[in-house]
């Protein structure tokens, strides 16, 4: 048999006041799981760097790679090859390039950046990030 006195009681006020505390937790839960994908999205801005297969990269087009979450284009011209952040300036939406309209555009906030990642409409104040870019014989390291 169970001692009663082994139990703590608890009055009224107690009850409603821890009964408010799960409650709350309970509602924001949602929340601060939003809230820790945007921390887990700011730790990838030092996830290791990006490595391609020089072969594999075509000439001459913008090619999207999700990279530890994030949205990067790596572009290969004759002349060599270029990488560019695709998260917004603003507030870190990714963006999207629109070939038939030539521009990167920001869902978020429709923020709009022209070819070369200037922004030329909406919020965003800062150009792309671009990302360093190491050639080797047969690689490409991005980061
Ligand atoms: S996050 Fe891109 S315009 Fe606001």
């Amino acid at each position: 048999m169970t001692d009663p006195s082994k139990f703590k009681v608890i009055d009224r006020r107690d009850f409603v006041t821890r009964g408010c505390g799960v409650f709350a937790v309970c509602l924001t839960a949602p929340l601060w799981t939003l809230l820790g994908g945007c921390t887990a999205s700011g730790n990838a801005e030092n996830a290791g760097p990006l490595k391609l297969v020089l072969a594999e990269l075509p000439l001459n087009r913008r090619v999207r790679i999700e990279h530890d979450g994030r949205a990067v284009e790596v572009v290969r011209t004759a002349d060599g090859v270029t990488a560019r952040s695709l998260l917004c300036t603003h507030q870190g939406c990714n963006v999207r390039w629109i070939e038939s309209r030539q521009i990167y555009l920001c869902p978020c906030h429709e923020g709009k950046f022209n070819a070369e990642g200037q922004p030329t409409y909406g919020p965003p104040r800062d150009p792309l990030r671009e990302i360093d870019v190491t050639v080797t014989e047969t690689q490409v390291i991005i980061g």
